[in-house]
């Protein structure tokens, strides 16, 4: 009888939702993004379709309108790469929305309504809100998708991911098969959830987003820049320069992908927003970076400053430099930016790329080398720069009755789907480093942060919704 219930209840799910968003032989179903200026009146909505010589038009209303408005016209490019059927990615801005609340849109094709949704607009300086961060999450395996299921039952304003965005080589395929299907799926279960239609997703590169670059081999490498849309406000760089490695490849193979990329590469991978009353600045952290190149490091100290009228700033990017895992311990590069991030009075910096969650002291770190080659980690590869130094400790702060922290907190929220690392160091507290005052490494989890005017509050939560980690930090 149970299972009887339960097919039923299955049955009459997928037919409504077949109702409200009849098939439209979409590739890839609506989906929010910043854009190139994120603003609490204006989202960005894409999506992928077949090419054809179809009409789309959307149209959307705040939560206290009756009238529905017409977005931007859509505009689209065509992504044609290796043996990828070719594809339009359609894009369009809600430019009038009401900050922080949910409104409504809807797509229609060639006069006829195959899409509908609810949404949340970005947040304005005196709003509250939550925000979930994740690292290394686009696996697309079980653990990832209820991991998704569990972000979406916490009901995020905004999603960030901090890097490793998809699995194993950010390709276009792997994109159908490891992310679509799970944050854009149409009923929210443990493999997934509808959340990228509903509220917008930011990402930071990582490692496995961006080190394929022979479009010989790999023709849909770098799907990042198809498929986000997000600020070209960091610092005009040029392939071969000193943080944009040389793509490999046929000059054909190299023309379909940047037809497709358009302005979004190389750029798009510093940048930096408000939302509510935090400024957020994402960062390439790959090792083909340098650090000691003058104009990204004076755009990110400018970046900084600017943000001094943001009650938090908040910075994401993939390789955590402050790691206590054996895994990736040599991958230090960021350490040689911690200056900036203290002098830029950044409260939190996010990180993915170890899969387990460490939480360090507030610290403050001086560089005492220029971390400038790389060096072997496991299996030989050189894969990251050592750089040592000093930092000072608070140790006063535990985010409970002590609540002011003073210096920079750097989290490790890299738990988000791949297995984990190093389980045997959770307990094992003399193999943590001295920065380190909680690491969780047996349990998938995620970081869910819900900031209100000056307090904030950071929470680690398990793949069972259980809290592992609670931090409250107050201006
Ligand atoms: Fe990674």
């Amino acid at each position: 009888m149970k299972h009887f219930i339960a097919a039923f209840l299955l049955f009459f799910s997928l037919t409504i939702n077949a109702q409200n968003n009849p098939p439209a032989e979409f590739l890839v179903k609506p989906y929010l993004q910043l854009g190139k200026k994120p603003s609490p009146q204006s989202l960005q909505l894409l999506w992928h379709v077949q090419i054809s010589n179809d009409v789309w038009l959307t149209e959307y209303k705040n939560s206290d309108e009756i009238e529905w408005k017409r977005s931007e016209a859509p505009t689209f490019k065509t992504v044609a790469v290796g043996t990828i059927v070719p594809f339009n990615v359609y894009s369009t801005c809600f430019t009038s929305l009401k900050p922080g609340t949910m409104f409504q849109y809807r797509v229609s094709k060639n006069g006829k309504i195959v899409f509908n949704s609810e949404a949340k607009s970005l947040k304005s300086p005196e709003q509250s809100y939550r925000i979930a961060i994740s690292g290394d999450m686009g696996a697309g395996n079980n653990t990832a998708r209820k991991i998704a299921y569990e972000i979406y039952k916490t009901k995020p304003d905004m999603v960030t991911i901090a890097g490793d965005i998809v699995y194993n080589r950010g390709l276009i395929s792997e994109y159908t098969t490891k992310y679509w299907p799970v944050y854009n799926k149409d009923d929210a279960d443990t493999l997934g959830a509808p959340m990228l239609r509903s509220i917008p997703f930011v990402a930071a590169v990582g490692n496995h987003d961006a080190l394929t670059r022979d479009l010989n081999a790999y023709p849909d490498a770098l799907a990042y820049y198809h498929f986000w849309d997000q600020p070209l406000n960091g610092p005009e760089s040029k392939e071969g320069g000193a943080y944009v490695p040389t793509l490999l490849g046929s000059d054909a193979n190299k023309k379909a992908f940047y037809d497709g990329a358009g302005d979004k590469y190389p750029r798009m991978t510093n940048f930096s927003f408000d939302y509510g009353n935090a400024h957020w600045t994402v960062i390439d952290s790959n090792p083909y970076v340098d650090w000691n190149d003058s104009t990204l490091r004076d755009w990110l100290i400018k970046d900084l400053a600017t943000a001094a009228k943001s009650t938090w700033r908040f910075v994401l990017y993939h390789h955590p430099c402050f790691n206590s895992s054996r895994a990736h311990y040599e991958q230090q590069q960021m350490r040689l930016i911690a200056p900036i991030m203290e002098k830029g009075k950044v409260d939190i910096v996010f990180a993915g790329h170890v899969h387990n969650y460490q939480r360090t002291y507030p610290l403050t770190f001086k560089p005492d080398n220029l971390g400038n080659q790389l060096v072997a980690g496991a299996n030989n590869i050189k894969t990251g720069k050592m750089v040592n130094g000093r930092w000072a400790l608070d140790k006063k702060f535990e985010g409970k009755r002590h609540t002011k922290p003073n210096g920079v907190i750097y989290i490790t929220t890299g738990a988000g789907g791949q297995g984990l690392y190093n389980p045997e160091q959770q307990k094992d507290t003399d193999s943590w480093q001295r920065f380190t005052t909680k690491f969780v490494s047996t349990v998938h989890s995620f970081t869910i942060m819900d900031v209100n005017g000056n307090t904030l509050i950071l929470r680690q939560v398990d793949i069972n919704g259980k809290g592992v980690d609670t931090i409250k930090i107050t201006k």
